[in-house]
């Protein structure tokens, strides 16, 4: 049986019943788990791109770095998610409208945003392997790995002493232990020191003196740290008429900025009040690694909630909230998800946190929330030299908003998703299955009526399901191969529901409904499908959990 098979069972089997499981089964079984991730990661990838999913840009012509094409699977659930965020913007909250704002702005914007003179990442080289990296990454990269063996210290230390295991006292007393604390906070202190202080020295220095080598040719023959803009741009008008430098926008928080008047003015809108915008943004990111999660063309869904100045904290804390409340609401393990407070705040930021979910290789931030104070506004007012004020009505005086922005990137919570979802199981008999145990809200596809055979009339009976089926859900039509290859290609693209006629169903008009995670099989009638695909699929029961 292959080694993933029993590593993913036992692994989970260590998770939920760890005192069935010796502490040596545990272990083992537990390493093998860690050392599959990047294979299964891997297989995820060829999964996307086997079943519609994700293809690489323009692959016929060997792809382009960092950019990617969603097909026709994909596309449905990017779609899922965008409707999942908007809803839960502009529907479950009376207070906050939607933008759509030009991907080109005037370049002015990224001077006022600060984005010319400061958007930019810090660079190294290695010699030998002639590849580029993040130096800021291949620290975080090297924390990573000291809070790995301080874990995995601990969690041996928890399966010895059971029920009365103290996590705090082992952590202070265990020789090993302290040893590795002491070193993280060392170097975590210095790594926030360099990075607040822009010091590019320090922070090849610190890579130097942790000993950080290159994954590729293994050696510290690094080059110094450099600054690199992540702004792409190009030129507007013909040289003739004097052509003007524009940017592909970076992020698409500014359109809602430079539009702030247009919406309060026309909207009516009275502070607290919100202003949601979902579009692509373009980063020329140095380091483009782990397939959708860090590209250069990628879509971004932001809300910027205005407030008045000194309620800022107790609008972030509301934020922080309903954000993490949305994620757990798919029902992907409230244990995969963890907030993570930033130890670096931007310069006109006074709070700001990330919401992280532990992907295949560790917990990665898939969306921002950030207190901007009125940096933006106040940037914008002067360089337009335009007055962007509020009128306040109860306070009767004017002033400049402050802006809780929420920030997260489609690609990435796909990303997640799929992650989450990606299971390859042993079923009973020995046999294997892979499927994708996604939210039913995010499916791609509802529900496949499948005949049992293709003649008797039953195609036309499944024709006729599908008929009253899809003008609420997307439904597919199956009748090629045996029952259980059909079972399989749905599966593996994470349809909730099978749902196939046989020579029953012509006189007792009942279907038999197949439920993808549990293979359970029921007989149901024709007319209850509707209500059975609603519960499961609609995005109503899933929005009353954000209460
Ligand atoms: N307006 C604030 C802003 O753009 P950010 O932390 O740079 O903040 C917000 O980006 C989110 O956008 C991230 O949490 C991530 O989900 C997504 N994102 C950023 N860069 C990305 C990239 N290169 N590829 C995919 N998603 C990205």
């Amino acid at each position: 049986m292959p080694e993933i098979y029993v590593a993913t069972t036992l692994y989970n089997a260590r998770r939920t019943q760890s005192d069935r499981l010796s502490e040596s089964e545990i272990r083992i079984l537990y390493n093998t788990f860690m050392a599959t991730q990047e294979e299964t990661f891997k297989k995820l990838v060829a999964h996307c791109k086997e079943y519609g999913f994700v293809f690489p840009s323009s692959e016929i012509y060997d792809g382009l770095g960092a950019v990617y094409d969603y097909g026709q699977n994909g596309v449905e659930i990017k779609n899922n998610i965008k409707k999942y965020w908007w809803d839960a913007m502009t529907m479950l909250h009376e207070n906050i409208v939607g933008i759509d704002a030009s991907i080109f702005m005037h370049p002015t914007t990224w001077k006022a945003s600060g984005h010319v003179d400061a958007f930019n990442d810090p660079l190294i080289d290695n010699k030998d392997s002639k590849k580029r990296y993040r130096a800021d990454v291949l620290i975080e990269d090297q924390l990573a790995k000291y809070d790995e063996k301080i874990e995995k210290e601990v969690a041996k230390a928890r399966k010895r002493f059971g029920e009365s295991f103290d996590e705090d006292m082992f952590k202070q007393t265990n020789e090993r232990v302290k040893a590795n604390v002491e070193k993280r906070n060392a170097l975590h202190e210095r790594f926030a020191a360099a990075l607040n202080d822009s010091n590019l020295e320090e922070l090849k220095q610190i890579i130097l003196d942790e000993e950080i080598v290159c994954p590729i040719s293994g050696t510290r023959n690094w080059t110094d740290v450099r600054q690199f803009n992540l702004m792409f741009s190009t030129e507007m008008g013909s040289t003739a008429d004097g052509a003007m430098k524009i940017y592909l926008r970076p992020e698409t928080a500014q359109g809602i900025f430079v539009n702030y008047l247009n919406v309060q003015k026309t909207g009516r809108m009275k502070i607290p009040f919100g202003i949601a915008q979902i579009g692509k943004a373009f980063r020329n990111e140095i380091v483009a690694r782990q397939f959708v999660f860090r590209m250069r063309e990628f879509e971004q869904m932001e809300m910027q909630f205005f407030v008045r100045p000194g309620e800022e904290m107790k609008w972030f804390e509301y934020w922080k909230e309903f954000r993490l409340k949305w994620h757990k609401a798919l029902g992907m393990g409230d244990e995969n998800y963890r907030y993570h407070d930033h130890d670096k705040l931007a310069h006109y930021a006074n709070a700001a946190t990330d919401i992280e979910f532990q992907m295949p290789f560790g917990f990665k931030e898939v969306e921002g929330i950030h207190s901007r104070t009125d940096f933006d506004l106040s940037q914008h007012a002067q360089y337009s030299g335009k007055k962007i004020e509020y009128f306040d009505p109860e306070l009767n005086k004017s002033y400049t908003p402050y802006v809780i922005e929420t920030s997260i990137g489609v690609d990435r919570m796909f990303l997640s998703v799929m992650c989450g979802a990606y299971k390859e199981e042993v079923l009973e008999g020995g046999d294997t299955r892979v499927v994708l145990n996604l939210p039913a809200v995010l499916a791609p596809v509802k529900a496949c009526v499948m005949p049992l055979v293709k003649k008797d009339g039953l195609p036309e009976k499944a024709r006729e399901i599908m008929d009253m089926l899809k003008y609420d859900f997307h439904t597919n039509y199956d009748e090629k191969d045996s029952i259980g290859k059909r079972y399989r290609r749905q599966d593996a693209i994470g349809t909730p529901f099978c749902i196939t006629v046989d020579h029953d169903t012509l006189n007792d008009n009942c279907v038999t409904i197949r439920h993808r995670d549990t293979m359970a099989q029921e007989r149901v009638k024709i007319e209850d499908l509707h209500t059975i695909l609603s519960k499961a699929c609609n995005m109503r029961e899933t929005f009353k959990k954000l209460k």
